[in-house]
């Protein structure tokens, strides 16, 4: 579904030199130009990263209807926004999710205005879900400071973060699905997630730039022994 909505043939829009800096134009240019930013803007979705969500959910059919779902780094919604369709909400399921901008509200679905790094947080998601989750999805991303090891570091303890919330949150059987940009520390992450899944993916979905180190690791059959 996600790749046929997708147009690659259309004619380049090239922007007029001398109105922007170099590096605005380039970036100008490969919006106007992106099939999945302009699909986004067709179908509704606040962000182009909708189809990657969808994509994954193609491939490891994550989402049921009725599921109490967690979006962690939700801004500017796209994500809650594909959670919503595939769940039935507003009428059935649930989704909370948090990131530290704010999002327009998205009928049905619960928005923390909050920090993955605070101590609280758990506790205020385990208030607001009032049950154990489903599906715990992170798109979180840190500020891109241009300096690649500082991203890579700090994705992966968003990373780290993500899956510790979802140890805290998942129930039996549920899964989750986290950004990371590759590099140090990504196998350390994997190996934690297989003592908590039974099985674990890596997935780059088209719709994810190819010159982007970002992977998605999807962790299914949650297992932690802890469970109470
Ligand atoms: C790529 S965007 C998410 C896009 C979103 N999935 C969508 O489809 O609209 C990454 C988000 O992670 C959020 N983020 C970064 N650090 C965070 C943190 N410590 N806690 C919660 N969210 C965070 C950012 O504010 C940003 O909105």
């Amino acid at each position: 579904m996600a790749n046929n909505l997708i147009n690659n043939s259309r004619v380049k829009v090239k922007v007029k030199k001398g109105a922007k800096s170099v590096s605005s134009r380039r970036w100008l240019e490969r919006q106007l130009n992106d099939p999945y930013v302009i699909a986004a803007k067709n179908d509704g979705y606040r962000s182009r990263s909708a189809y990657k969500l969808i994509e994954i959910n193609e491939k490891y059919n994550l989402f049921k209807k009725g599921q109490a779902v967690v979006d962690l780094g939700s801004a500017p919604g796209g994500w809650s926004q594909v959670a919503s369709k595939f769940i039935g909400s507003p009428n059935k399921g649930k989704i909370v999710s948090i990131d530290i901008q704010d999002v327009e509200p998205i009928e049905g679905v619960i928005f923390i205005n909050g920090s993955i790094m605070d101590e609280e947080i758990i506790t205020v998601i385990k208030q607001k879900l009032a049950s154990k989750a489903d599906l715990i999805i992170s798109d979180m991303a840190p500020h891109a400071s241009g300096h690649k090891s500082t991203d890579q570091t700090r994705s992966l303890l968003l990373a780290e973060l993500a899956l510790d919330a979802a140890i805290q949150l998942l129930k039996e059987n549920g899964a989750f699905c986290c950004k990371l940009i590759r590099g140090k520390g990504e196998e350390d992450l994997v190996k934690n997630m297989r003592a908590n899944f039974s099985e674990i993916k890596r997935f780059k979905p088209t719709a994810s730039r190819k010159d982007s180190a970002e992977i998605f690791l999807i962790g299914l059959n949650f297992n932690n022994q802890d469970l109470a």
